[in-house]
Formats: structure tokens, C-alpha cells, sequence
């Protein structure tokens, strides 16, 4: 019997097996992903379901590949040619990036990766597991072949005869009547098995739950075609009502005080709400970028044409306006700025002028908390000593003496001891030799923050976060890069005061009076997700990029310029160009606005050549294990290393006295070690999130300030450090005092509130890659949600204060089965918030969308 009677006899039979084997496995992976998260019952009454569109999706194939007679059979040949091409690329990717990340692929993400050259090279350098998966599953396609071609035409063929008999009966030159003939018994056998179980599976599938059988049931190539279209914009023009309304009632609304702006939400509609802001006193006679929210108000002659004016350009042919910020309505905002600074600063200040002539924002990659600084005792700490269980008393110390030397600058901007038990100071002295050592007196260093979280895990999210003191918005990717921030970030403000400053000013000795000039500078490339572009948005003057140094043109290029991962090149490259700037600036008399971000410690975590690669954790059973997190581990030593040098370069410059630095982790990362899934993209785990954040001056006290915020405290923060020690002039002091009462975030040089009048101080956490999940947690509370904000994803709940490390989390597909399990749990309290915690989250994702204006093409 010839299986295909026609041209290309092997070819076909072999396109059937890919179509099916591919299809098969990424089903079986995929549900494979799920086990967690689907009740085991569930599972298997529905299991039958998840395989419906695999079996049509093969009997589409068998009958493109053997059914369709003369010019139409090579027609099917080719479109199942290139449906089997899409599953092989698709199938092998998605198998591929579970291997290395553990997570599901989103193929619109990754559409979006490949079109620019910098996230190309990321997916370029996943290639190789991508291309095992591949020739694994296409060898197993090649043998399979004959088996699979033999059970579908087997079984397709007793099905479409038993068919043809029943229906056709009488005629005799049916196409199929050529197959052998079958017994009678056996042929209808077949076709009532398969129609009674296709009836019993559909039955079940349409009693089955959308959420989440739909996801879990998709089938490639459909997912990824899904993933093309494109949803509709949504432009939303009105704040929604907080849903929380007993917190924001009228008797609850506070008045204007002083600088306090008063806060009233709900008081009016949003059309009120831009006559609402007032040109402020310090209106320049034209603003510049960035302050958009009082600028398109001066614009025009009257409101209503602003306000037509803006409707149409935010949204084409929609009736919303131009939406802005305004703190007075804002029904999440909790001012701490009425409470006085912490008290060790004021006895500072009254002892000695503690000036702020520069800032300096250094942005760190990947900076998880606990290794800033590495803690002897902390669960990672204790994490990597359990690894080595086989390990001699001997071998234990020496491991411990290596670990303690790891990130002693972290250790010294903190002021958070490693306490690492070493024999004696002499042989810590020894191991740390060659690093930085702070000159500060003692007791002196500034403000570490203890329990900060990130407000994104993507990073550049983040750094719209800490930049301008805003919420970024909770679509996927950088849809900030296209719109107005909507609230001046400190680059803008900074401009704004050099428009404020005479002219003639440009010679002043008093620092007060100087102009500030704002930098950016990273070593690796400004293309990935367009971060050239949202350098000028966000209002850096200069930015310095791989680009702007790998040319021979460059000021300082030299030969063997090496790039140690498919970012760029190692940190020291930028160090010339760091030094330059700060001299210039010296030179001009000019304040330095900077910020730097490191990048070694991103994924793949490369070294330069030369480096030490230390064993931190054991090499032993899988070659592949904990090796990620050793490499993570290599780099954050390298790069606590090249803080200390950026550090001295600032003490050698003789600008350390009067500068504040500010150090932040843009975000954590999550290794095998922390959660079954690895990295920050579309990963909810609490490792991705804890972050330092450090205000370093020499002439400020060491001060441990333990609140739960996020970077969006980063802004005010420096401004108000900037007021209080009295750093700026008179007129740029009024504006700063003025306008740091328009931002969300708490000031972290005064106490932090973890509530006011009942409601809490949410902190919200956007997840890589923006648009899918978000974190939800609240210095109220020890509780913790992930929200997922397409279907896709699960809800998840914890407690850190029983579960600091997030290992036994409550996961469920439907929110009112989590919120019942969690009161099983974790008690009433923990259901009462997870319930609230929800509606505030889906709230403040819609006023994020409405703040940034949001609208899509
Ligand atoms: C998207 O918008 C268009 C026109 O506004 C509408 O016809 C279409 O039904 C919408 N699609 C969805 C999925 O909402
Ligand atoms: C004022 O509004 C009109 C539309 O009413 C618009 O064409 C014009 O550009 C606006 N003026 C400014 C300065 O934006
Ligand atoms: C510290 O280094 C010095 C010089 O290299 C050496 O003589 C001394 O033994 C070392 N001390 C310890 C405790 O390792
Ligand atoms: C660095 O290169 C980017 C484009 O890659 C450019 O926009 C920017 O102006 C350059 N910076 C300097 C200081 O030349
Ligand atoms: C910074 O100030 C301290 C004392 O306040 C002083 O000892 C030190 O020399 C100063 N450093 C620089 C670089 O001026
Ligand atoms: C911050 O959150 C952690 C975890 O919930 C908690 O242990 C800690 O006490 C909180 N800190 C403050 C100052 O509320």
C-alpha cells in the first residue's frame, strides 16, 4: 500500500510527523509549565480538552497532505510546509527559553526584542538551546514518521470510510472505495469511537472555564498568530472612583496648608481638574520640557481650546483631553513632608554646612539587596554554605573568607556590616586590601534605606521611576519613550533653575548660583528599547553611550577596546569619560547632575578577560548547576570593585565633600536558587524586587531608615535634601519646596508613613516586560500579591512576614478561590487586604494609563 500515492513520496509523510510532533510537545511543555498551578482534578478531567486543537490541527495536515487531488495537493503541500516551518522556529524557541529562564515565551515580547539590534543580540544569545530543542524534535520527527503516518491514515481512513459507507451507501465510485476494504464491524467501530469521544471532549470543553483552560489549551501556531493583533486602545479621559471610598470621604479631605496643596479626591470632574492648577508663582515666562502639565495650560487664551486642542492629539477622533497629575485629587498620595526631618540630620545641620553642590544617581543593574552588601547569616549567605555540605571545617573557612571578600564597598555605603566571622581584622585588612576605603569620619556616610522595593523590573521602567518620580506605565515595553512623562523629572527641574538664573550669572564663585548640567554615561549600548531617545525624553543635556566611544573618533578610543557581553563593553571604558565630565564641570563652574549605570551584572553576567572567576558555590553534580548565580555572583564583586573606583575618582576630583550620591538597584534578579522560574521577565518573585537604595554624603550621619517604599521616593528625596541643607538659592529654593509637594513619593529624609487616616501606602511594582503582571505590596502590611493583568498568568499571594523568601506561595486562576484559600491560610486580615489590594492595583493600572495618556499607533 502506497501511504501517499503522489510526487515527493517521502517528503509528506515526514511534513506529518513534524506537524505532529511539534505541535504534541509544545502542548505537553506548556501543560508541563502549568502543573503548579491547576488542582490536579481539573487538570485531568480536562486533559482530553487541551489536546482537541493538536488532533485537528493533525487531521488539518493528514488531509492537506493526502486528500486534496492534482494542483490543490501541492497547494496543501505548501502551506503545511510553512505551518510545520513556523512550529519548527516557534516550538524549538519556546522549549529553548524554558530551558534557560523556565518561563513561557510571549511571542508579541519577542517580536518586539527582534526588532531592535541590541535585544536581537539578547534572543542571539539563547540561540544555542533553541537549536538543540530543535534538531532533538526534528530527529525524533524523522523517526517517528512512519509510525504516525501509519496510525492517521489507519485510523482517518476506517473514520472516512465508515463516513463515506453511511452516507454514500449506494454509490460505488467514492474516492476512498480504492483503500482496502476493512470489515464492516471494524470500519463503523472506529467512526463511533471517534465521534462519541470527540462529542464527550467537546461537551467538556464547553462546560470547561475560560480562565485559565484557554491559555493552557492554545496551540501553536495559533498563539503566536494571536499574538500579531493588535488590541485596541484604550483612551481614558476621567479618573476612575478610588474603590476604596469610605478613605477618601469628604470628611476625611484635608485643607491647604502652608505649601500643602490640601487633597480632596473625587472633589471635582477632570475637566475642573486643569483649571485646578494654577500657574504656579514661579511660572517662567516660557517652560521648558517636561513641565507640560502647566505649559499647555499657559498656551492658549482660553481653557476650552487647550482643551480641544490636547483632546485631539492625545486621542484621534475621541473625546478625551489631556489628562495631568494633580496631588490634590490623587486618592493614593500620603505626604510625610509635614513631619520634621529625621532628627541626626538636623543635629548635623546645626554642626556643619553639609553641601550639595553635585548629584550623582548611580543606577546599579540587577542589584539584589543581599548582595548589597553580602551578609554573613542572610539566607543567600546561608543558601551557598548548605551547597557545600561535604565541605571540611577548613574548606568552610576559606570559602567564608572569600565570601567576606566580596563586596566590602557595599559594606562601606551602607554601613551594614558583613559580619563575617573571620579569625582576625589583620586577614580582613589582607582580603580587602585593594579596595576603596571610605575617608569618611566615622559615623558619617548618609541614609541607607532598609525594605525598599523596585518600581519596575524592567530596567528602564525603573529608571523612569527614580528619574521622575512617577509610576511607569503598566503596558509592555517603553511606551515612555514616546510620551510626556506627567511630572517634570529632576533633570527637568534642574533646567528649569539654570532658566530661572540671570544670564550673567555664569562666573559665580557661590554654588548657588551655578548652573547644573545633566550627564548620563553607561558603557554599554543606548539601543536596546530605544534609550537614546528616552535619554533626551527624560531630559539628560548629554548622554554617553557605547556608540558614542567605540568610534575612533572617540576622545578616548583605544585598540583592544573589548566587549564582554552583547550589551557593550566593560565598565572602566566609560572612566575617562566620567573624569572628563566631572573636570569640565569644575572648569565651567558648573552642578553636575549624573547618573551612571552599571551593566556587568546583567545577564550573561561576562567578565573581562583576566578576571578571577571564583567557585562561591560547589562544581558539582549537573556542570550547569548554580552556575548562573556563581556567574552573577563573579560580577557583583567586579562590580563592587568598580564602585570603589568610581567613588575615588569622586574623592580625587575633590568633589566628594560636596557631593551626594544616590545609589539604586534598578532591579533584583531571580536565579534557580530563589523560584522555579529564573530572571525578571514575566516573574513575580519577591528576588526581583528587593533593592538598595543608598543617600551617600560624607558630611551627612550614617542613618538606617527602614521603610518599605519604592524609587519612586528617589526625586523628593533629593530635592528635599537639596532645600534642607540649603543648597540652593532663594528662588530655586521656593520652586523646589513648591513642587515637591506635586509628587507621589514620601520623602525619605523624614518618617516614613506606612498609612494616614487608614489608607495604606501601596507600592506598586511594574513586571518585566510591563503590560502581564504587576506587584502589589504596601508598607502597611506584610502581604504580597501578583496581579495578573491579562489571562495569561496566575494570582499569587504571600506573607513575607512568615515567608520572607517567597519559597510556599498560595497560587490560584481565580481570584475568589485565592482570596478563600488565603483566609484558610493566612487568616481574615491577609483576605481582607488581598481584596483590597486588588481593586486598588486594577485602579491605579487604569490611572496610570489615563496619567500617561495612553493610546496605541
Ligand atoms: C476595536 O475598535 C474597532 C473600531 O473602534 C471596533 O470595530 C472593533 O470591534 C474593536 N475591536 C475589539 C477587539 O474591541
Ligand atoms: C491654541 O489652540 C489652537 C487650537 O484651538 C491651536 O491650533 C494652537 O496651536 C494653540 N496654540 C498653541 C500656542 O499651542
Ligand atoms: C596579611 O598579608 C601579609 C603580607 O602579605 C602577610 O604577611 C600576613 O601573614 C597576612 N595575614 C593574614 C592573617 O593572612
Ligand atoms: C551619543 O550617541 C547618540 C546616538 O547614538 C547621540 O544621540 C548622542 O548625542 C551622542 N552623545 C554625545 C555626547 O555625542
Ligand atoms: C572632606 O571633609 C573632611 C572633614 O570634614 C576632610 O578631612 C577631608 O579632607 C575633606 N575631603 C576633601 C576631598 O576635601
Ligand atoms: C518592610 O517589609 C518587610 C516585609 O514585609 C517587613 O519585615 C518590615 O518590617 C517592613 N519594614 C517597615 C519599616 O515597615
Amino acid at each position: 500500500m502506497r501511504l501517499f500515492p503522489c510526487r515527493f513520496p517521502g517528503l509528506r509523510p515526514f511534513l506529518l510527523s513534524v506537524i505532529v510532533v511539534f505541535t504534541f510537545a509544545s502542548k505537553i511543555l506548556h501543560l508541563f509549565q502549568h502543573r503548579r498551578n491547576v488542582r490536579s482534578p481539573s487538570f485531568l478531567l480536562y486533559l482530553p480538552t487541551f489536546f482537541l486543537t493538536d488532533f485537528l490541527v493533525s487531521i488539518f495536515a493528514w488531509l492537506a497532505l493526502s486528500k486534496l487531488p492534482g494542483s490543490w495537493g501541492i497547494a496543501g503541500l505548501a502551506i503545511v510546509a510553512f505551518v510545520g516551518a513556523v512550529d519548527i522556529g516557534a516550538v524549538s524557541s519556546q522549549f529553548g527559553f524554558f530551558y534557560v529562564t523556565g518561563a513561557e515565551v510571549r511571542w508579541n515580547a519577542a517580536s518586539t526584542l527582534a526588532s531592535d539590534k541590541a535585544g536581537f543580540n539578547l534572543l542571539l544569545s539563547g540561540l544555542m538551546p533553541v537549536f538543540a530543542f530543535g534538531t532533538l524534535l526534528f530527529t525524533l520527527s524523522w523517526i517517528l514518521a512512519p509510525l504516525i503516518t501509519f496510525i492517521l491514515d489507519s485510523w482517518l481512513n476506517a473514520v472516512g470510510n465508515a463516513f463515506a459507507g453511511l452516507s454514500f451507501r449506494s454509490r460505488q465510485y467514492l474516492p476512498l472505495t480504492n483503500e482496502p476494504k476493512e470489515p464492516r464491524r471494524r470500519k463503523y467501530l472506529a467512526l463511533s469511537i471517534t465521534l462519541i469521544a470527540l462529542f464527550i471532549i467537546l461537551g467538556i470543553d464547553i462546560y470547561r472555564p475560560q480562565v485559565p483552560y484557554d491559555h493552557i489549551s492554545g496551540t501553536v501556531p495559533f498563539t503566536l498568530a494571536a499574538a500579531f493583533q493588535n488590541q485596541n486602545a484604550t483612551c481614558l479621559s476621567d479618573q476612575q472612583p478610588f474603590p476604596l471610598s469610605d478613605l477618601v470621604a469628604p470628611n476625611l479631605w484635608e485643607p491647604e496648608n502652608g505649601r500643602y496643596k490640601g487633597w480632596k479626591p473625587g472633589s471635582q470632574s477632570s475637566a475642573a481638574d486643569l483649571a485646578t492648577v494654577m500657574a504656579p508663582s514661579w511660572a517662567p515666562e516660557s517652560w521648558p520640557a517636561g513641565f507640560g502639565r502647566w505649559a499647555r495650560k499657559g498656551q492658549n487664551s482660553t481653557q476650552e481650546d487647550a482643551l480641544l486642542a490636547m483632546s485631539d492629539a492625545v486621542c484621534p477622533g475621541g473625546n478625551s483631553r489631556y489628562n495631568i497629575y494633580n496631588p490634590t485629587l490623587d486618592p493614593m498620595r500620603i505626604t510625610n513632608l509635614d513631619l520634621d526631618v529625621l532628627a541626626p540630620v538636623q543635629e548635623a545641620l546645626k554642626d556643619h554646612a553639609v553641601p550639595i553642590k553635585h548629584v550623582f544617581l548611580i543606577e546599579m543593574e540587577s542589584a539584589r539587596k543581599d548582595i548589597f552588601p553580602l551578609k554573613a547569616g542572610s539566607h543567600l549567605y546561608q543558601q551557598i554554605i548548605d551547597a557545600h555540605e561535604s565541605a571540611s571545617e577548613e574548606d568552610l573557612y576559606e570559602l567564608n573568607s572569600r565570601l567576606a571578600a566580596m563586596t566590602p564597598v557595599a559594606e562601606q555605603i551602607t554601613g551594614e556590616s558583613g559580619n563575617f566571622n573571620l579569625k582576625s581584622d589583620e586577614l580582613r585588612n589582607n582580603l580587602t586590601a585593594d579596595s576603596w576605603k571610605d575617608p569618611s569620619a566615622p559615623g558619617m556616610g548618609g541614609i541607607n534605606v532598609i525594605g525598599a522595593l523596585t518600581g519596575s523590573s524592567l530596567s528602564f521602567k525603573s529608571l523612569v521611576g527614580s528619574h521622575c518620580g512617577v509610576g511607569p506605565i503598566p503596558v509592555d515595553f517603553m511606551f515612555e519613550t514616546e510620551a510626556e512623562v506627567y511630572q517634570p523629572c529632576i533633570m527637568h527641574i534642574l533646567k528649569l533653575f539654570n532658566q530661572l538664573k540671570n544670564e550673567g550669572q555664569k562666573e559665580a564663585t557661590d554654588m548657588r548660583s551655578q548652573r547644573w548640567k545633566s550627564v548620563f554615561l553607561q558603557s554599554v549600548t543606548g539601543e536596546f528599547d530605544n534609550q537614546v531617545q528616552l535619554s533626551l525624553q527624560i531630559g539628560f543635556e548629554e548622554s554617553i553611550f557605547k556608540e558614542n566611544i567605540s568610534t575612533a573618533s572617540a576622545k578616548h578610543w583605544h585598540k583592544g577596546m573589548k566587549e564582554i557581553n552583547y550589551f557593550g563593553y566593560e565598565e572602566p571604558e566609560i572612566y575617562p569619560y566620567l573624569k572628563d565630565t566631572i573636570e569640565d564641570a569644575k572648569a565651567n563652574g558648573e552642578r553636575l547632575f549624573l547618573t551612571h549605570f552599571t551593566s556587568t551584572t546583567h545577564h550573561p553576567w561576562g567578565l573581562p578577560a583576566g578576571v578571577e572567576v571564583e567557585d562561591y558555590w560547589p562544581r558539582n553534580g549537573f556542570a550547569s548547576e548554580h552556575q548562573p548565580m556563581n556567574k552573577y555572583l563573579n560580577s557583583v564583586r567586579y562590580v563592587d570593585e568598580w564602585l570603589g573606583n568610581v567613588l575615588e575618582l569622586i574623592e580625587e576630583t575633590g568633589i566628594a565633600n560636596e557631593t551626594l550620591i544616590v545609589f539604586v538597584g534598578d532591579h533584583g534578579q531571580a536565579f534557580e536558587e530563589d523560584h522555579h522560574v529564573t530572571g525578571t521577565f514575566e516573574n513575580g518573585h519577591i528576588s526581583n524586587f528587593r533593592v538598595p537604595i543608598v543617600f551617600r554624603h560624607p558630611q551627612l550621619p550614617r542613618l538606617d531608615v527602614h521603610a518599605n517604599a519604592t524609587s519612586i521616593s528617589i526625586l523628593p528625596t533629593i530635592l528635599d535634601l537639596l532645600i534642607t541643607t540649603n543648597s540652593l538659592n532663594d528662588i530655586d529654593r521656593d520652586v523646589a519646596s513648591d513642587i515637591i509637594q506635586e509628587y507621589e513619593g514620601q520623602s525619605l529624609l523624614r518618617p516614613y508613613k506606612n498609612s494616614h487616616n487608614g489608607r495604606q501606602a501601596w507600592n506598586m511594582g511594574i513586571i518585566n516586560t510591563g503590560g502581564t503582571m504587576l506587584s502589589v505590596a504596601s508598607a502597611a502590611a506584610p502581604y504580597r500579591l501578583v496581579l495578573p493583568l491579562t489571562r495569561d498568568f496566575t494570582f499569587v499571594f504571600s506573607d513575607l512576614s512568615k515567608d520572607p523568601y517567597e519559597i510556599d506561595l498560595v497560587e490560584d486562576w481565580d481570584f475568589y478561590s485565592l482570596v478563600h484559600t488565603v483566609k484558610r491560610k493566612h487568616g481574615h486580615d491577609a483576605a481582607h487586604w488581598l481584596k483590597d489590594a486588588e481593586k486598588v492595583a486594577r485602579w491605579w493600572v487604569n490611572e496610570r494609563k489615563r496619567l500617561w495618556n495612553y493610546h496605541e499607533g
